[in-house]
């Protein structure tokens, strides 16, 4: 049995103030972490605010990390320092970061390898554009992606990864795969990792879908079977809508 997941993505939104008023007002009412995951992936400069205010219940993850230790990079926030923050998850090879900052599948298996160096568990996420959909090439570009970023994790670190299947035209449109659609390619990223790992790893790794997600659509979309949890960007960004969608899971 995998244990459901959700997932905020509030992107760059959110001061300090407003992050810290969201989760005082879902601490409380959050289910237990033995029957939900639930996790806030929020702009680096409030990580540290908000772990030293999770509750029990909320675990806190970044949104993008460099894959070096340290160095020369302008603007960019390690794995150590990440680490120090206690934060436990990190998204990796979001759609956004892929099309708007140019990352590749190398460079995102490079952030994939090292976010696991640094005991932090990564949230990979993978899907295709609406032209590639389209050429109904959707189910080998996943493959794709998710052959070259999981290049070299052993079959041990393969099981602190989440996958997030997010079709990049759902994001922030408004319009959502279908349920069968999001289950088929879940589907489909589970049969890789039965092909590039074995069958119990495909049976416990855990793949979200993300892209429009919202109380609305959540429930028919977790009731699939290869459907472990979202990873929700909009929807997350109020406290009512995120709790409602952390019950969807149970
Ligand atoms: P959305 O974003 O829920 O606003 O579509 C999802 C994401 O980008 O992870």
């Amino acid at each position: 049995m995998r244990k459901p997941m959700m997932v905020a993505n509030w992107k760059m939104n959110k001061t300090r103030d407003e992050a810290l008023a969201f989760i005082y007002a879902i601490n409380e009412s959050l289910p237990s972490c033995d029957v939900v995951d639930t996790v806030i992936c929020a702009p680096a400069i409030l990580l540290r605010d908000l772990v030293k205010r999770q509750g029990d219940n909320l675990r806190i993850g970044a949104q993008n990390m460099h894959y070096e230790e340290f160095g020369a990079y302008t603007g960019e926030i390690s794995p150590v320092m990440l680490h120090t923050t206690s934060v436990e998850y990190v998204i990796v090879g979001h759609s956004e970061r892929r099309s708007l900052f140019g990352e590749t599948d190398e460079f995102i298996n490079k952030k994939v390898i090292s976010a696991l160096s640094h005991g932090l568990k990564p949230i990979l996420c993978v899907g295709e554009t609406l032209d590639q959909r389209e050429l109904g090439i959707t189910s080998s570009v996943i493959r794709n992606q998710l052959e070259i970023a999981l290049k070299g994790v052993s079959s041990d670190d393969i099981k602190n990864i989440i996958i997030a299947y997010e079709p990049v035209w759902a994001i922030g449109t408004g319009k959502t795969a279908s349920p069968s659609d999001a289950e088929n390619e879940c589907k489909n990223i589970r049969d890789a990792i039965k092909e590039l790992y074995n069958a119990v790893t495909a049976d416990e790794i855990r793949v979200l879908y993300g892209g429009s997600m919202k109380p609305a659509n959540a429930k028919e979309l977790l009731s699939c079977p290869n459907i472990d949890g979202g990873l929700v960007g909009g929807a997350s960004l109020d406290p009512t809508s995120f709790l409602e969608l952390v019950k969807c899971c149970l």
